[in-house]
């Protein structure tokens, strides 16, 4: 589609409002509220814990850079609330960005997008709105869920009109303020020239406009899946290929250099770890899984599903390596996990590898001694207990008796490998590649294991000190 005009045809006085103050709708909104002074932003949830985090100085999203963004612009154009329908009723614009998580339970759980967050907004926009509004999916969604979205707005109210667009986020945790400042593109999918128009008119103010692509719907909501599942392929390529370099002498950061310098291929998203992690890559994954199961694809479907099948081996593989290389028993012994959250900066843990890894050293009765920079201890427990949940939800007494007496939350590296058999780092926090070996080495009884699930540490370093070293995709 071509933009109506390639000039910034701005709108003034636009009000937006964006349901759902997360990870992606408090940063996205931020961002606009502060480029564009004269659009009025609201933000608003049902989670009331969030937006009081969200009006105070201690923001519920750790994300370098936020803070300023938020505070320039709160108060002056961006407001943070629960008040949902005034929200709506007021705006000319209404992002939906609330969670759309893998279904668990009915028909496709386990794969399927639960879609009864984005359906329950669908449906309270249509309640409280009046005149012309225009819909936002911003929240990542199954192919046509736009066509859903549109009959429930035209089919429960009269009072109203509405156009509906994609515009998935593309923005990275930990990087979000720089993606959102200087984004690859902005993707809009439409079938209105007018609405699609006035959407890249907000993002025009700070985009340049070739970086603001335009498409249909579908192509746009199918675009959002195919990136994260090309990006989460790229990291279970390498970590396919670092199991064969631990297996053969061959350096895997020494491979992804190689094969990085080829310009076809590219040096980024290439650095093995422990397992991808976070809320999206493997929801949208099994998402896309589901579909090209419901169109009959099986072959798609099962090529895309060994990208989610080679992240849960890589976590099972580092934390089998941990438990051989310990003389096969890790039971009784203190373990120093270094980082919890699924990458550095952010304090975000939903899916992260540590998890997994924690999990299967709570089931060799390993105790636990954790430190994570930015995540508080009652999250740790939090997914910990979570992770030996049935499914119903329920944890057996025996499980939470032993989160409760295996794991100790520690406020530094060196409180957590205080007299600990090994270290195994799991999060790629900056602190760690400057940690004083000394220090450590002297608290920490021999042989001094630590297992590197990032390839993080100068392996050289660590062993000339006398530490044993263990990296991800090295033998
Ligand atoms: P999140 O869980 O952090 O935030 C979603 C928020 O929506 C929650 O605070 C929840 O209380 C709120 N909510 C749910 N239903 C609501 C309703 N009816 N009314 C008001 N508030 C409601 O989720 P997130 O990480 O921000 O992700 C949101 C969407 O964006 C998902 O579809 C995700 O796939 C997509 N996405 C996430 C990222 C990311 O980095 N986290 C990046 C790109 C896209
Ligand atoms: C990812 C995408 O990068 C974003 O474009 C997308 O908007 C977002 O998902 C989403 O839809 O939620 P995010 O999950 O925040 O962003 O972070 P990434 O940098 O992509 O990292 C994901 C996981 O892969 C992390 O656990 C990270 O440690 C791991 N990873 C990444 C590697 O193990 N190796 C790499 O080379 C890159």
């Amino acid at each position: 589609m071509v933009l109506a005009s390639t000039e910034n045809k701005i709108k003034k006085d636009l009000k937006i409002c964006c349901i759902g103050a997360g990870y992606v709708g408090g940063p996205t909104m931020a961002m606009i509220a502060k480029q564009c002074p004269d659009i009025h932003v609201h933000v608003v949830d049902l989670n009331q814990e969030r937006i009081n985090r969200w009006n105070s100085h201690d923001l519920p999203v750790y994300e370098p850079g936020l803070d300023e963004v938020v505070r320039e612009a709160r108060g002056r154009n961006l407001r943070f609330s629960t008040q949902v329908d005034q929200a709506i009723a007021e705006s000319d614009i209404v992002f939906i960005a609330v969670n759309t998580p893998t279904k668990s339970f009915g028909v496709g759980a386990g794969r399927a997008a639960n879609l009864e967050f984005v359906e329950k907004c669908a449906r309270q926009i249509a309640a409280v709105s009046k005149g012309h509004k225009i819909i936002v999916e911003k929240s990542t969604l199954p192919v046509r869920t736009a066509e859903a979205v549109k009959r429930i707005l035209l089919n429960s109210t009269k009072e109203a009109t509405f156009d509906v667009l994609s515009n998935p986020e593309f923005l990275a945790e930990g990087t979000a303020v720089a993606d959102l400042l200087n984004p690859d593109r902005i993707l809009i999918g439409g079938e209105s020239d007018e609405a699609v128009e006035t959407l890249a008119s907000v993002y025009s103010r700070w985009v340049s406009r070739d970086r603001i692509l335009t498409t249909n719907l579908w192509s746009s909501e199918l675009s959002k899946l195919t990136a994260n599942a090309f990006l989460a392929q790229r990291v279970s390529s390498i970590n396919a290929i670092s199991a064969l370099c631990e297996a053969t002498g061959a350096d895997v950061d020494e491979v992804a250099r190689a094969i990085g310098t080829d310009s076809r291929i590219g040096p980024k998203f290439l650095k093995s770890s422990v397992g991808f992690g976070g809320s999206c890559f493997q929801k949208d994954i099994l998402n896309l899984v589901y579909l090209c199961e419901h169109f009959g694809l099986k072959e798609v479907a099962h090529y895309w599903e060994q990208v989610v099948v080679m992240n849960d081996y890589q976590k099972r593989r580092f934390s089998e390596r941990i438990v051989r290389t310990m003389f096969n028993t890790v039971s009784d012994k203190k373990i120093a996990v270094l980082g919890f959250a699924f990458k550095k900066d952010t304090n975000d843990t939903r899916e992260s590898a540590a998890i997994h890894v924690c999990r299967s050293l709570l089931d060799e009765r390993a105790k636990l001694r954790i430190y994570d920079p930015r995540v508080p201890e009652e999250q740790i427990r939090a997914e910990l207990l979570a992770s030996f949940a049935d499914p119903m939800g329920s944890v057996s007494e025996k499980h939470k008796q032993l989160v409760a007496s295996n794991v100790t939350v520690l406020p530094s590296a060196y409180e957590a490998a205080n007299q600990s058999h090994g270290i195994a780092i799991l999060t790629e926090w900056d602190e760690f590649k400057t940690l004083d070996r000394t220090r450590l080495l002297e608290s920490m009884l021999r042989p001094a294991f630590v297992f590197d699930g990032r390839s993080v540490l100068n392996r050289e370093d660590w062993r000339n000190d006398g530490f044993e070293v263990h990296t991800i995709g090295k033998s």
